[in-house]
């Protein structure tokens, strides 16, 4: 299905942040994953199908003004009943992984409450089982933002210790089930990006805010996102755990947690912001990663937060320690920082919890990228070899795989179909991270893998189906499949040793 619209002209004014390297998929390591990224939530629909319970979006979805035009993730993008369609794109594009994840409600209707759901099984074993047969490695995220909304109504998710019971629940029978098979497994998407939108933003289920950010009526304590990360990271260390002790040796797998990583540079040279931009990585990327690797929260969390920032105990501190095997790294973009310690800026109450930041995507005016379909998200290709170098010098070059980058465009009114496939911005966009990672390899960097966000357009949380980040493009009408001239490129460049186009 892939046509010769691959042969557009690229102008050269489409190209960013001047001239890179034109790449090819040989100059990657060998062993090197190519693949396209998807989420449950995002495009199975089938949300009351076979025996699946409601998941926390299931419900926030359906309560009026969470998202944009009220949409919801119902229908999605069909994927329950066209895995078998997906995965031959898939093969068609040439890729050698997948990485999606499980829908626990699927699985576990009422968490560790109820049944195990042995139609969800038998979906997750399908997808699993033809992917292998197409030559594609299954990398599997055990939760990816929706999670039974019992464990909501019980105890309140991540804000309850008991959700680490409930994690290890879920995860050893997704070792059982799906092990013999799966070899990459990452625990929680996100944790820090979740504990941010859902527990200080409150634009994520369960709509929790912090002030002073936010604006909702529950949610009334400065701490949730520090607890809500908090249970994350020690469920995650339990699960690593049980992984480690009694499923990797047997089947030989390897387990990490997928980080949000933005990349920050200063908004200005003076001594302060560069030192708001070390604050930023560590409230942000370090509140995630360091626990994981040293055993405990940073130091400037630490003197910053006090006592607010929840204690691991010794036993705790040495669970965590050393309980990934790789980071996965979902990378779109770069912010400059302001430091909000010395003086006003907005938002200048965004104390304690963010380490006192601002971020702005301008500096004189002047956007710190070209902007794209989705606010915050500029484009900025240096970032890719910026965020990996540091996370490679911090966490001494553990072995990495970017899981998600992505473009997005915006669906417009009034504009044609046939344009929206000619999508030659996320053409350069990712030639150009791909020269940036490139380039952060050559130095050095065990990185072997990278995922394009995403395979196809899909349910994009809050902003519905408008912004697009697919491959392929899908039809709202007939969610038909069609490919951009994305797909095109990336199939030309994961298929010849050529890829210059
Ligand atoms: C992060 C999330 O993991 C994914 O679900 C989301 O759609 C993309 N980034 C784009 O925002």
């Amino acid at each position: 299905c892939l046509t010769a619209a691959f042969f557009f002209p690229l102008s050269s004014s489409q190209s960013w942040n001047g001239d890179h390297e034109e790449i090819e998929r040989s100059q990657f390591p060998n062993g090197f994953l190519f693949g396209t990224s998807t989420s449950a939530y995002q495009v199975e629909g089938a949300y009351l199908e076979d025996g699946k319970g409601l998941s926390n979006w299931d419900v926030f979805s359906h309560i009026p003004g969470k998202n944009v035009n009220n949409e919801n993730g119902d229908v999605a993008v069909d994927h329950y009943h066209r895995y078998l369609e997906d995965i031959n794109l898939m093969h068609s594009l040439g890729v050698n992984a997948y990485r999606f994840s499980i829908s626990w409600a699927r699985i576990l209707p009422r968490g560790r409450f109820g049944d195990i759901n042995l139609k969800g099984i038998m979906f997750y074993n399908k997808i699993i089982d033809y992917l292998l047969q197409r030559g594609i490695e299954p990398f599997v995220t055990i939760h990816h933002f929706d999670m039974p909304q019992e464990l909501e109504d019980r105890y309140d998710g991540w804000l309850s210790p008991l959700i680490q019971e409930d994690f290890v629940h879920f995860a050893e029978i997704c070792f059982k089930s799906f092990g013999d098979r799966v070899k990459n497994w990452t625990t929680i998407n996100e944790p820090n990006y979740t504990a941010k939108f859902a527990y200080m933003l409150g634009i994520f289920p369960p709509s929790r805010c912090s002030p002073p950010f936010g604006n909702c009526s529950v949610g009334n304590s400065d701490i949730e996102p520090l607890i809500a990360m908090h249970n994350a990271l020690l469920s995650h260390a339990m699960v690593a755990d049980l992984y480690r002790n009694h499923f990797q040796p047997k089947q030989g797998g390897s387990i990490g947690i997928v980080v949000a990583a933005v990349m920050y540079e200063p908004l200005t040279d003076e001594k302060y912001d560069r030192q708001a931009v070390n604050r930023a990585f560590d409230f942000h990327l370090g509140w995630e990663l360091d626990p994981l690797v040293f055993g405990d929260y940073p130091l400037e969390m630490h003197q910053i937060l006090g006592s607010r920032l929840p204690s691991f105990t010794p036993k705790e501190k040495s669970l965590i320690k050393g309980s990934i095997d790789f980071i996965a790294i979902n990378h779109y973009s770069t912010s400059y920082v302001k430091d909000c310690f010395h003086s006003d800026c907005f938002p200048f109450e965004a104390r304690r919890i963010n380490g006192y930041i601002g971020t702005s995507e301008m500096k004189d005016g002047i956007p710190i990228g070209e902007p794209t379909g989705l606010p915050g998200f500029p484009v900025v290709p240096t970032g890719m070899e910026k965020i990996i170098d540091y996370i490679k010098l911090k966490y001494h070059n553990m072995p990495m795989f970017v899981t998600e980058n992505g473009y997005a465009s915006l669906a417009k009114q009034n504009v044609e179909v046939h344009e929206m496939l000619q999508d030659f911005d996320r053409i350069e966009f990712h030639k150009a991270y791909l020269a940036a990672l490139l380039t952060a390899i050559r130095k050095g960097a065990d990185v072997r893998g990278y995922f394009i966000w995403s395979l196809m357009d899909c349910f994009q949380w809050t902003l519905g189906y408008g912004t697009r980040f697919g491959l392929y493009y899908v039809d709202p009408e007939t969610l038909n499949r069609i490919p951009k001239l994305s797909a095109n490129w990336f199939a030309n460049f994961l298929t010849n040793t050529s890829s210059s186009g």
